[in-house]
């Protein structure tokens, strides 16, 4: 029996693969720790998506050459995009000596035989497979909490946004079969979960690689179905794939969680046309509206990057303006990062790093007061919050989610941990709401 660790960077899909990763190693008989001092076996599960996460990680892996010395028999694993990409691997082997072993994302299911192989020879191992041809189903996942849980739907994406490096790590689209789908979910809800978080970097082409017709409004109508499940979240849409059905399914769905999160990236016509991403800004717009439609009161939430190559002044101004017109409730941003293999990495009019932190910092002046007088909105609501755990600052505070997605803050007792609680809302931030807890159980 050994004490594992592992580090997870990046994504939910990541941190949804983590688990699969501990599911594995205590079948194995092996036990978690939080402390890198005691684990035998440490495992990075890495990102690729932008420098900074990658940066990260060559960090870290520095600090444990000092543990591993002292600990020769420390098993050091590296898994994740980054190791898809044959570049960063070699180069991460060949600057950290005391890797014990690489695997990717498509060969997790490989890993019992993969440390079995390392410990038996002392080797490195390098074990990856390019794509997701081989889907394995036989794999669970030891998850972090029991009330929500993330299902993964479909792996790897054929977009190819030109800024955007997943496509190359994650390999080609593939949707999961439906039945396994809602089996997988049957059983999570049997055992106590409340919410579901479907997992795909573009979800709303699910489906195209089935041998029959059957889409991702379907496999949500029927999730919708399944009894005990209370919510339905899903994370990535493509604004290029959002269906109309799909948009009239919010009006249908009773456990489909009123937000959307809907990544626009920028609001220029030229850049998007740039980036690959085959919409314009007035198509997006335009869904913007028919989702409003159906419910005004759906969270809207967006990823936008600053600084793609070739973006003017004008270009920037015209992201600002959508993220006014649009008026979302909070938005993940995120400056350009060149990453290595993609076709913008190659184009030439680089953004320069003082212009790009210039307009970051205006476009959260821009995003903050909207998310703030959106908030201010929900001031005297009920809303139906999914107390997730204790406040970190506070022990007498609880955090959870409501419906729409935003972190709500109010005196509870632990207990309430798992449930769904009417809380009132009587103040709000720019990124929480706080608020007072009106009865035990929704
Ligand atoms: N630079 C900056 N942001 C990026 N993203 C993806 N690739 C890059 C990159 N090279 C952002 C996109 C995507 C989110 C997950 O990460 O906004 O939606
Ligand atoms: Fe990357 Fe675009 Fe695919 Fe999202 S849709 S993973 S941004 S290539």
């Amino acid at each position: 029996m050994k004490k594992y660790l592992i580090s997870t960077f990046g994504c939910q899909m990541n941190e949804h693969d983590s688990e699969k990763i501990a599911w594995i190693l205590e079948g194995m008989g092996h036990v978690s720790t939080d402390n890198r001092e005691e684990a035998d076996i440490i495992i990075f599960n890495t990102c690729a998506v932008r420098k900074s996460a990658e940066d990260r990680v060559f960090g870290q892996l520095g600090e444990l050459k000092d543990l591993k010395r002292r600990k020769p028999e420390l098993i050091l694993g590296l898994c994740g995009c980054m190791m898809q990409r044959e570049d960063i691997r070699t180069y991460f082997l060949s600057k950290h000596r005391h890797i014990d072993l690489v695997f990717g994302t498509n060969n997790i299911h490989k890993l019992p035989q993969l440390l079995q192989r390392h410990m038996e020879t002392g080797e490195v191992i390098v074990d990856i497979i390019e794509d997701t041809r081989e889907i394995e189903e036989n794999i669970h996942a030891n998850r972090k909490y029991s009330y929500k849980s993330f299902v993964n739907i479909m792996y790897g994406c054929n977009n190819f946004c030109t800024y955007c490096i997943v496509p190359y790590t994650r390999g080609r689209e593939k949707s999961r079969e439906p039945q396994d789908i809602i089996n997988e979910i049957t059983e999570l809800t049997d055992n106590g979960t409340k919410e579901v978080t479907l997992l795909g970097q573009n979800v709303n082409s699910y489906g195209k690689t089935l041998e029959f017709e059957y889409n991702f409004t379907d496999l949500l109508r029927d999730i919708n179905k399944i009894d005990g499940l209370e919510r339905i979240r899903f994370m990535t849409s493509h604004p290029k794939d959002l269906s109309e059905d799909l948009i009239k399914a919010y009006g249908e769905l009773d456990k489909l969680c009123p937000h959307l999160h809907l990544p626009v990236q920028s609001g220029s016509n030229k850049v998007l046309k740039s980036m690959n991403r085959k919409y314009t800004r007035e198509d997006y717009l335009s869904q913007i509206r028919k989702v409003r439609a159906i419910n005004p009161n759906i969270a809207i939430t967006t990823d936008i990057i600053v600084g793609f190559p070739g973006e003017s002044d004008e270009d920037f101004i015209d992201t600002l303006e959508l993220v006014k017109e649009v008026g979302y409730d909070s938005a993940f941003t995120f400056l350009y990062s060149i990453r290595e293999g993609t076709i913008a990495a190659k184009m030439e009019e680089q953004v320069p790093e003082e212009t790009k932190h210039k307009r970051f910092q205006q476009l959260l002046d821009t995003l903050h007061p909207i998310g703030l007088e959106l908030n201010e909105r929900l001031i005297g609501t009920t809303q139906d919050v999914l107390v997730e755990e204790i406040s970190k600052n506070d022990s007498t505070v609880l955090s959870g989610r409501a419906s729409n997605s935003k972190l709500v803050h109010f005196k509870g007792s632990e207990d309430l941990i798992g449930k769904i609680v009417k809380v009132r809302i009587n103040n709000v931030k720019t990124f929480t709401l706080e608020g007072n807890l009106i009865n035990m159980e929704a």
